[in-house]
């Protein structure tokens, strides 16, 4: 049985009439890297609250269907429990600073002190994050005085120093540069490697193409495709609903317009290259 299995799940925010998910089934194996993409206010936000537990046990609404995660029924799990199991980066990093401490240090540390690890080791993790996140410089400073790119570094750091087995992490670069993204997606990309289970919402689609096995589309809180990344990706019909594609899938395209095919669409630039080199040896 997969990690995470949603049946049939329809969810509706209280006070409102329209569900924010509508009929969603799927499922989440251990181990592997899941990217969820769609347009705004498709339900991806949505969709991480519920595996993360916080729908239903802080939103009330309405949660038709099932949800199980490891086989139990997410209603009854223990949600304090489920914090320590599933790591949860929120999609508005402002939400996730804790306002109590007083430097960037202490925050990373917060989540780790929670999690009762041993002092010398909180002392340790602190630094290795830092230092890989390059926010070393921050670590003395007021976690209320950053900028948005700072701080979204900063929630990322906190959680991914908790070590969790799966993560949770809802548009973590929105607000970074280019080598700020690159950075958290090498991140992701070691956790990946450790075995650890990520769902990751990014709309930077031609980086999701590079690491992800899987890609689910959310759209009006509907799923519309979910299959292997080189299986979605490479679906053209989904441009014509809203969904962007990567790079080398439209150059594909261009390119087989002047009559030159390449053997399949490609998702991942290497991938794009070989065959590339294959065509012109
Ligand atoms: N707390 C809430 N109460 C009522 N409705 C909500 C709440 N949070 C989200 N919604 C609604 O649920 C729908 C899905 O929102 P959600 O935030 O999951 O979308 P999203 O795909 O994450 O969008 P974005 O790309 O903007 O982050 C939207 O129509 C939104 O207005
Ligand atoms: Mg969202």
């Amino acid at each position: 049985m997969a990690y995470i299995e949603l049946k049939d799940v329809t969810y509706t925010y209280p006070l409102v009439k329209e569900p924010a998910l509508k009929n969603i089934t799927a499922s989440f194996e251990k181990g592997k890297f899941y990217g969820i993409i769609g347009e705004n206010a498709g339900g991806k936000t949505t969709l991480c609250n519920l595996i993360r537990g916080l729908i239903p046990h802080f939103y009330k609404g309405k949660l038709k269907g099932e949800v199980t995660i490891d086989g139990q029924d997410l209603r009854e799990l223990d949600i304090d429990i489920l914090a320590t199991q599933i790591g949860y980066i929120f999609q508005n990093p402002f939400t996730q600073i804790s306002g109590v401490k007083k430097s960037v240090f202490e925050e990373i540390a917060l989540g780790m002190e929670n999690l009762g690890i041993p002092k010398q080791e909180i002392i340790e993790r602190v630094f290795e994050i830092a230092k890989v996140l390059n926010i070393e410089n921050l670590l003395q400073n007021n976690p209320n005085a950053l900028s948005g790119g700072q701080r979204q570094k900063v929630a990322f750091a906190s959680i991914i120093a908790m070590d969790s087995d799966t993560f949770v992490i809802d548009e973590p670069t929105s607000q970074l540069d280019p080598d700020g993204t690159a950075g958290i997606f090498e991140i992701i990309h070691t956790l990946k490697e450790q075995g650890k289970t990520i769902i990751l919402v990014e709309h930077k689609i031609d980086l999701l193409a590079e690491y992800a096995d899987e890609i689910l589309v959310l759209q009006g809180g509907e799923l519309i495709k979910k299959g292997s990344t080189q299986e979605v990706l490479t679906d053209f019909s989904l441009l014509d609903r809203g969904v962007m594609l990567p790079h080398t899938a439209l150059f594909y395209r261009e390119l087989e317009k002047t009559g030159k095919k390449l053997d399949h669409v490609p998702v991942t630039r290497n991938d794009c290259m070989k065959q590339l080199r294959d065509r012109l040896v």
